[in-house]
């Protein structure tokens, strides 16, 4: 399969991500997150966020869904993340989440955010993480 996001798969991430936004536990902020990743080979993981009573122990919903693909699967290349939120505007994944996404994803794979009030909007990942460190700086060389 190739790396271009066909019509039906932002649908197929929207879907999921509607279904585990409705398990998110966010009683602190109140902000509930639903994540869905699609893999090179087509596959769909999702996972929600998890938050905790100590404050910085809350899990992000992306993180839980590269959790979920990671535990199933092993490690996949990502064609596609799409997170969901329950407020009308849509919002980007964290720095953190873009950090965690940049381990899976290349610079033409897209990222697609989504409020509960509009189409989902995407753009390539090189956009949302430009510069980012990853395994290639870590790789034996001249520094
Ligand atoms: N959150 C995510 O799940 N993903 C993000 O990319 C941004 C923030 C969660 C963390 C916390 O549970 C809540 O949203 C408010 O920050």
């Amino acid at each position: 399969m190739s790396d271009l996001i066909v019509s039906g798969d932002v649908a197929r991430l929207l879907h999921a991500a509607r279904e585990v936004i409705a398990h998110a536990h966010a009683p602190y902020s109140g902000f509930p997150v639903g994540a869905a990743i699609l893999t090179v080979s087509g596959e769909v993981f999702a996972g929600c966020n998890v938050e905790n009573a100590a404050y910085p122990l809350g899990l992000c919903a992306e993180a839980a869904a590269l959790g979920v693909m990671v535990s199933a699967r092993g490690a996949q290349r990502l064609r596609a993340a799409l997170v969901l939120t329950a407020r009308p505007a849509p919002s980007w994944p964290c720095g953190g989440c873009r950090q965690r996404l940049q381990e899976f994803m290349g610079a033409e794979a897209m990222v697609y955010a989504a409020g509960c009030g509009a189409e989902p909007v995407g753009m390539p990942f090189a956009r949302l993480l430009p510069l980012a460190f990853g395994a290639d700086d870590l790789a034996p060389g001249p520094s």
